[in-house]
């Protein structure tokens, strides 16, 4: 068993399919994953199964492997201590759940924007530019880059929970770029696909994020690295936070209040 548990996931699902339904069933994603080369112990750890949850899937896993045996059930070496509860976040990690409350705003508000676009009505278009406009200096320009340039480097960057990370970051920046360039030739078609995949992505992303990436990095950060992150990140508030913050949150009110009272159609 301990030979799988050092096995990247990938390799260990392609031999044994009913693995990847079993992580699926404790939310483990690592059949959609696109990288995928960590390994069982690490997805265990990453994860943060409860000690009870960690036997059960240990258990279920070595059955799949092992048929016919009953071989003795390995329990997986944490750095750190096991879930107990509610996640709590260290004041930096808060900061950046807080940030993506914003982004979900305008995400959910997606649907119902496309359902009432026209692309002949510049306003209509101008509440897309503005939302693509949101994403690049809201979403990617303030809060990737602290993800990015700051966050991040505390870590190595070739774990593959951060290769992820960062390969959702440069899809989410060619959809806008294609959503971009669907706005100036007044393509609806263009539109809806890229502001309807960057949602889906986004969403996904930032689920994985505020549940498995921010608690596992807390439990790795030492008290004296989230005092410096928590520094960090209020001198980037400081520095680009204010006026896009600003401009940004006015932009989801904005089209709150359209959504809530849309316009009736005026027929000649
Ligand atoms: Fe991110
Ligand atoms: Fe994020």
């Amino acid at each position: 068993m301990e030979i799988y548990l050092n096995t990247p996931i990938k390799e260990v699902i392609s031999k044994f399919p009913k693995i990847g339904e079993i992580l699926e069933e404790y939310e483990i994603g690592c059949v959609p994953c696109s990288v995928g080369s960590c390994l069982l112990k690490d997805i265990i750890e990453i994860h943060n199964l409860s000690e009870e949850e960690e036997r059960e899937v240990m258990a279920r896993i070595s059955k799949v492997i092992y048929p016919d045996r009953v071989i003795p059930i390995p329990k997986v070496e944490r750095k750190t201590k096991t879930r107990t509860g509610e996640i709590k976040y260290s004041p930096p990690m808060k900061k950046l759940v807080d940030e993506h409350v914003l982004i979900k705003r305008w995400i959910t508000l997606i649907p119902q924007v496309l359902e009432l676009l026209n692309v002949e009505s510049p306003e209509d278009l101008r509440i897309i530019s503005e939302g693509a406009d949101f994403i690049r200096s809201y979403a990617d320009k303030f809060h990737h880059a602290k993800e990015e340039d700051i966050l991040f480097k505390y870590f190595d960057e070739n774990l593959d929970v951060l290769r992820t990370m960062l390969k959702d970051h440069t899809k989410a920046r060619s959809h806008v770029k294609a959503l971009i360039e669907a706005v100036e030739k007044k393509d609806k078609k263009g539109i809806v696909e890229h502001l309807n995949a960057y949602r889906e992505l986004l969403t996904e992303h930032i689920k994985k994020e505020d549940e498995i990436l921010y608690p596992w990095m807390d439990r790795n950060l030492s008290v004296k690295e989230v005092g410096e992150l928590f520094s960090k990140f209020n001198e980037v508030d400081e520095i680009s936070g204010n006026g896009v913050t600003e401009r940004c949150k006015a932009f989801v009110v904005k089209v709150e209040e359209k959504i809530q009272t849309p316009k009736k159609e005026v027929r000649p």
